[in-house]
């Protein structure tokens, strides 16, 4: 495992982390195994929100990924450093979403319960909220981390002009600023390239690419010109998936394919290197749903993908968001 400073700061993590979006996994006892897995094999980062929860868990059931995550916290609190976030909408019935002073404290409080542990060590803006001053939003995160309940702030899938107008806000103002940027990233969305990449460099951000293999995409289950295996995650996105396939995307997964094999190894390992060799990312937030799957991704570490193969799939950009 390769481990890195988030940022500027002192918040040493693994260059994997693990994500708890929890997209093909229904089982808490499972969940908490792979949790255990992780932090076994060198993940000291651990990626929750108040939204996520298990694939099965209904739609109100907002929060089961950090009860889960709080069950393992018990045994494992100092040697983990944790994510949550706020403002993206949860449950039914219950909005809780927005970046209002008032939604952040409630979240937060929230969330500490369910995590069972005094400190939420990066606690992230999920989305940006065009209608809440940012004033209010980065004020109600300074008192969350002067009161020691947070310990570092970032945002979530803030365009770069967001994220440059957020920072400039909390240097006026004098109060804490965002350590890092959570974006989705992967050989087919290279979308943050050009703008939050160059913005991360230039105020020594740390990066967190989400979804880097494309929601499952890049996992080599799934080839153009051939139906997604039934049951799959894709299978259930058929007409997407379709379209998907009919476009530029098609090309580079045949480049990945055709590199990983010639290379031996497995597409995701592929996918992975390949954005945790990219400039400026920090970490790469897998979003494995099993043991198997987890110590398949480990093997994005150890060996370098070379000038040749960078330029193949450097021959199709692509910049497609699925979430
Ligand atoms: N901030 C945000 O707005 C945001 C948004 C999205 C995600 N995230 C974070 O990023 C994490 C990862 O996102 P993601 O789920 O989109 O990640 P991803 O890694 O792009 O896709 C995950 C899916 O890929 C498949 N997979 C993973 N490893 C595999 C392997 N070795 N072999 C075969 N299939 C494999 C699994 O699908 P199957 O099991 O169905 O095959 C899994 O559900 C989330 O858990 C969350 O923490 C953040």
């Amino acid at each position: 495992m390769q481990y890195t400073n988030l940022g500027n700061t002192d918040l040493r993590v693994s260059r994997l982390a693990l994500g708890l979006g929890f997209r093909g996994q229904d089982s808490e006892r499972e969940a908490q195994r792979l949790i255990e897995h992780a932090i076994a094999s060198g993940i000291n980062f651990i990626d929750c929100a108040n939204k996520y929860r298990l694939l099965t868990g209904a739609p109100n059931e907002h929060g089961s990924s950090e009860e889960i995550l709080g069950r393992v916290l018990a045994q494992h609190r100092q040697e983990v450093v944790i994510t949550t976030k706020v403002g993206a909408e949860v449950g039914l019935g219950f909005d809780g979403g927005g970046g209002s002073g008032a939604n952040i404290v409630l979240q937060a409080e929230q969330s500490l319960r369910r995590l069972r542990t005094d400190t939420i060590d990066l606690y992230l803006l999920h989305v940006f909220d065009h209608l809440t001053p940012l004033e209010e939003t980065f004020a109600a995160l300074d008192q969350l981390v002067k009161s020691g309940k947070v310990r570092h702030i970032g945002c979530c899938n803030y365009q770069a002009w967001q994220l440059c107008k957020a920072l400039w806000t909390c240097e006026r103002q004098a109060i804490t600023r965002p350590i890092c940027s959570q974006n989705n990233y992967s050989l087919l969305n290279r979308q943050i390239e050009r703008e939050m990449l160059p913005l991360v460099e230039d105020q020594r951000l740390g990066l967190m690419a989400y979804s880097p293999l494309a929601v499952g995409l890049l996992s080599g289950n799934y080839q153009p010109g051939t139906a997604p295996p039934a049951g799959s995650l894709w299978d259930a996105r058929r007409p997407e998936f379709d379209t998907i396939m009919r476009g530029p995307s098609a090309d580079l997964l045949e480049a990945a394919r055709h590199t990983a094999q010639a290379r031996g190894v497995t597409m995701p390992q592929l996918a992975l290197n390949w954005v945790l060799s990219q400039p400026h990312v920090s970490v790469a937030i897998t979003g494995a749903d099993t043991i198997t799957q987890l110590d398949d991704n480990l093997g994005a570490f150890g060996w370098s993908l070379n000038e040749q193969e960078l330029a193949a799939l450097d021959q199709h950009r692509v910049e497609l968001t699925v979430w």
